[in-house]
């Protein structure tokens, strides 16, 4: 499908193949013809395409956060009894928090994330790396070998949990992102996530519980335990920021690390900036997020009826924010269709903005500085093997690869 008839036909759509394959000429298309794009996904919502429209919508009152509801909405009614229960979890996640209730949570989380600095986390990144890497030799799934379990490893380190736990913490949290990711779920998917969110919520509670009697600390242990201005978290809702921490870190840092090799792999003369200095790379990192970034949306649903340049947007809607088609507004990005790994400044929308923007900005620019390194001096030669098809992921919500087959060139 040409851009013109996805214009035309109105098919903007989270599993349009042509759209996960290349997304952007039809980003571009829509953000200068039908910058706020109705749409017929979530059962009506619309699509936000400019730079400038998102910073101000990200600041928008009337339009909320709390969309813990969002994965049963499509649902007829009777059905949406068998997945009521799943609702008082999520809603505890301080994401789906608006005002000053997101607010001091917020806060509290911040103070409690602020005590894992770069100098905590690199050791931590480091060994998961190496234990990945150290058995690389020939041809190798970047995805599954890599970009796969390392943030898993690391983020269940932070959290306390036992470090073999990493590969079911990190099914159970795909099995909720797709909730979220996916507009078309089946009743099937809805009873996978049910599970998922159970389990998870039951395996972090048994595991912090533990934490508290040995007195060990850890990131959830610290929500419960320690306060900032008075606020603490009670243990379920200490332990719901955790499974929230797992689900909103592991999804966008591997296809963030699969993007990246891709897009090296077709600029070879920028691939020197990863090794050169500390601050080329973290330019590199910066320009990554912005030129192929895995969250492709953020989401909000409108509390009340309200007009946004004559288009009247109702309560309940979805509005779905492209900060990938932002990172390509030629108002705000010189040649914004251009990798440009020296890119400075870049002010990229990738982690949003405002109150709600990514708790994770250190977490994830540090392991993807390292791991990038790490693979660009441990295998110069590394490239991608064209005769294997790479497997996009088949949601346009978060974009890259669900495969990814490199060489190491030793
Ligand atoms: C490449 C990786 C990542 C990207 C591109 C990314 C992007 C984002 C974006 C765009 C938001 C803002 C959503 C909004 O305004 O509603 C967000 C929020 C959030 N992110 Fe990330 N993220 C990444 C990794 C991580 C990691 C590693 C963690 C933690 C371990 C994390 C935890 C969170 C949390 C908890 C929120 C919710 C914050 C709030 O609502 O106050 N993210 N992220």
């Amino acid at each position: 499908m040409t851009t013109d008839n996805a214009l035309a036909t109105g098919l903007f759509s989270l599993s349009n193949p042509q759209l996960i394959l290349d997304p952007y000429p039809t980003y571009t298309a829509l953000r200068r013809n039908d910058p706020v794009h109705q749409s017929s996904m979530y059962g009506g919502s619309w699509v936000i395409f400019s730079y400038d429209d998102i910073t101000a919508l990200l600041r928008e009152p009337r339009l909320t956060n709390n969309r813990a509801t969002l994965p049963i909405k499509a649902l007829p009614a009777e059905q949406q009894q068998e997945f009521a229960d799943i609702v008082p979890v999520l809603t505890r996640w301080v994401a789906f928090f608006d005002g000053h209730d997101h607010h001091v949570r917020r806060q509290h989380m911040n103070a409690v994330c602020d005590l894992y600095s770069r100098d905590v986390l690199v050791p931590v990144i480091q060994n998961a790396i190496d234990t990945l890497l150290d058995r690389w030799t020939g041809r190798h799934d970047l995805v599954q070998d890599f970009a796969r379990p390392l943030p898993a490893m690391v983020i269940t380190k932070l959290l306390g949990a036992s470090d073999n736990d990493h590969v079911q913490l990190a099914e159970w949290s795909d099995d909720i992102a797709y909730l979220f990711g996916a507009s078309n779920l089946t009743v099937e998917d809805l009873r996978r996530g049910q599970r998922a969110i159970h389990d998870f919520a039951e395996y972090l509670l048994e595991h912090t519980v533990n934490a508290m009697r040995a007195h060990h600390p850890t990131m959830i242990t610290r929500l419960a335990e320690e306060d900032t201005d008075g606020f603490r978290f009670v243990l379920n809702e200490a332990c719901a920021q955790g499974m929230l921490l797992m689900f909103a870190g592991l999804e966008p840092m591997r296809y963030l690390l699969g993007n990246a090799v891709w897009s090296l792999e077709s600029h070879p003369e920028q691939r020197h900036l990863i090794t050169e200095n500390d601050r080329t790379l973290h330019r590199a990192v910066e320009e990554f997020l912005r030129y192929d970034g895995p969250v492709q949306y953020i989401g909000r649903m409108a509390a009340e009826d309200f007009t946004y340049k004559g288009h009247r947007i109702e309560a309940g809607q979805p509005v779905l924010l492209y900060v990938g088609a932002a990172n390509r507004d030629e108002h705000h990005f010189r040649d914004p269709d251009t990798l440009d790994l020296t890119r400075h400044p870049n002010p990229h929308l990738s982690f949003g903005r405002g109150a709600h923007n990514c708790i994770g900005g250190t977490l994830v620019r540090t392991q993807t500085a390292m791991a990038l390194r790490a693979l660009a001096t441990r295998f110069p030669a590394l490239h991608v093997v064209r005769e294997v098809s790479p497997v996009y992921n088949t949601n346009l919500g978060f974009r890259g690869f669900s495969s990814l087959t490199v060489h190491t060139g030793l």
